[in-house]
């Protein structure tokens, strides 16, 4: 993979990485058809990255269909499917972390010890072997690509990190490998996490600016649904992703929620005064 990347960097070519854990969706290939419109070389990786899950997660039932993968990535015209095995990515003695301090224990990181350090770690490895130009990440994840962007940040690294929006059904469920593990009945519970963001949103429009109550409607909208349990529903400055008391600038409405064992997380945009572009640009 080095030399390949080597080689088209020499001529002259733009490398666009797009790092997934494969069981791809609409939202994997729509980071791809971004990178096709933007590099000459078009790089997705497909690793099931054990070292961003916890003991108790699901790395070992994630779903894994390498060659439907390949077919999909195809279809969307990469040029290479990078899919390490876990022992090259991961070889005995291996013991360097990153770890991107304060923001990586907070969200997602409060609930799931160690992800984040796993996710930067990754991610930097993928960066060295792909050597991209630019890398492309999901807004869905929106404290991963603040992570990622503040350790690009902080280590000089070349990739430039390109956020691209979320990726919904019809129903406004953000698409997410993790759908899959829903039954039917949590599946339709799980629309509850969009119209939760919806309100929020909508009752900042209403003139609502303090968070306390935006997170309180917010969770009101999930307890009323029997199968679904909050696991956090907060306000977030759009920028630093730190708490906010009152939403004075662009902040993310930022969940996770439980349908049975099934854990998902979501977020919306929202401002308190329309202006700014859905496609807020990450300030460092
Ligand atoms: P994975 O969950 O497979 O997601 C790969 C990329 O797809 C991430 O950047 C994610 O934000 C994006 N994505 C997922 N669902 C999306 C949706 N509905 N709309 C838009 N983008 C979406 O995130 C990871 O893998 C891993 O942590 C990884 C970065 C690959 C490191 O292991």
């Amino acid at each position: 993979m080095k030399e390949y990347a080597r080689g088209a960097r020499g001529e002259g070519r733009v490398i666009g990485l797009v790092p997934t854990m494969g069981a791809l969706h609409e939202g994997h290939t729509a980071l791809v058809a971004r990178a096709r419109q933007e590099c000459s070389r078009v790089i997705a990786s497909v690793f099931v990255n054990p070292k961003q899950f916890g003991p108790k997660e699901d790395y070992k039932k994630y779903p894994r269909d390498l060659p439907q993968d390949a077919e999909k990535l195809a279809l969307v015209g990469v040029d290479v499917l990078f899919a390490p095995e876990t022992a090259d990515v991961y070889p005995d003695g291996f013991r360097t972390y990153v770890h991107v301090e304060g923001i990586s224990e907070r969200l997602e990181g409060r609930s799931r010890p160690g992800h984040f350090r796993g996710v930067a770690t990754v991610v930097l490895k993928l960066f060295e072997i792909v050597q991209p130009h630019f890398a492309y990440f999901g807004r869905k994840d929106a404290q991963q690509v603040r992570i990622i962007s503040e350790m690009a940040r902080d280590l000089n690294l070349d990739a430039g990190i390109v956020v691209c929006p979320i990726v919904r059904e019809a129903d406004g469920l953000a698409l997410s490998s993790r759908n899959a593990y829903l039954s039917d009945q949590e599946r339709k519970a799980a629309r509850v996490l969009y119209r939760a963001l919806l309100a929020a949103r909508n009752e900042l429009a209403a003139g609502v600016r303090d968070a306390m109550q935006l997170q309180g409607v917010m969770r009101r909208i999930i307890e009323a649904e029997s199968l679904a349990v909050v696991d956090y529903a907060e306000i977030v400055s759009a920028d630093t992703l730190e708490p906010v008391v009152r939403v004075a600038r662009p902040c993310f409405a930022v969940l996770a929620v439980f349908l049975g064992k099934v854990r998902l997380i979501d977020n919306l945009f929202i401002e308190p005064a329309p202006g700014e572009s859905e496609e807020f640009v990450f300030q460092l």
